[in-house]
């Protein structure tokens, strides 16, 4: 029998993360959750190493605007449970959830399986450091660009080499924006395929800077115009014992777009 000598030191693993003040820590400070989660304690050495690099470095410029453990967890377990291999996310901000899902592609043996857009530059510069960083060029390709642009599904799936089944939203979270996204990218999403929004919460409205209701009055537009869209849209609180289970309370929906012909 041979021993995984990184075994041990895995499952404490971001278990000294409720220590730190950031914001961001929330998930680690809240709820009694004192052990690594999978995303983290699933990661080889070299790759827990540059996540806890890149949590150093992204706090010292105070940034904590990435998802956080709920939905990253949710999203490994439909990409690698599953083997989704065409993946696009619209928002990568610092590069947390695309390094994140850059690791799981290659744990599958996925090379160009992420596409990943958001509108600014210099963060995009700064994520392609890290990707460098981590090893992940193979499996990710980063695009500067509105997310709402007209021609970005043409250009994911010339990168992917067929149509995303799997689209994550999480960019500017505001009402219009997001409304064009739906109606953009739901068309590119692959017949059968998953579209995961963050913040469709009634609290993640405010993250609106229009201050027009955000992605939760989005998707109450949208989803009574797409009956046939099979839908679920979960509120959060962090707390273990509070009033619901999901503890990210920005939210989360996730949406099955109908296969391409009844399943048999
Ligand atoms: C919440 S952050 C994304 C966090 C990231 N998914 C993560 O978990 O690490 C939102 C990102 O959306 C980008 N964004 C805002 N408006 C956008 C737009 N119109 N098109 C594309 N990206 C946009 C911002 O630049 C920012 O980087």
């Amino acid at each position: 029998m041979t021993t995984d000598p990184g075994t041990a030191d895995r499952s404490l693993r971001s278990t000294d993360f409720g220590d730190r003040a950031h914001r961001r820590y929330w998930w680690h400070r809240t709820g009694g959750r004192s052990y690594a989660p999978p995303v983290y304690s699933d990661l080889t050495e070299a790759e827990w190493a540059v996540m806890e690099a890149w949590f150093e470095d992204s706090e010292r410029v105070g940034s904590g605007g990435e998802m956080s453990v709920p939905m990253i967890s949710v999203l490994q377990g439909f990409i690698m449970g599953s083997g989704i291999r065409s993946i696009v996310q619209l928002g990568h901000y610092k590069g947390y959830s695309t390094l994140m899902i850059g690791m799981m592609l290659r744990r599958m043996g996925v090379e160009k399986g992420l596409v990943s857009i958001d509108i600014d530059k210099g963060m995009t510069e700064g994520v392609q450091g890290w990707l460098a960083r981590a090893g992940l060029e193979a499996q990710v390709r980063l695009i500067v660009s509105d997310s709402a642009a007209p021609g970005m599904p043409a250009a994911a799936e010339v990168i992917l080499g067929r149509a995303p089944r799997c689209l994550i939203i999480d960019s500017s979270h505001q009402y219009a924006h997001t409304l064009r996204e739906l109606d953009l990218w739901w068309d590119a999403l692959a017949p059968g395929g998953l579209m995961f929004l963050h913040d469709c919460s009634d609290y993640a409205r405010g993250w609106d800077s229009t201050g027009e209701g955000g992605v939760r009055r989005a998707l109450e537009e949208w989803l009574p115009r797409h009956p046939e869209t099979a839908a679920l849209m979960l509120e959060g609180n962090p707390n273990a014992d509070g009033p619901v289970a999901y503890a990210d309370g920005c939210g989360l929906c996730m949406m099955q777009k109908p296969p391409a012909a009844p399943l048999a």
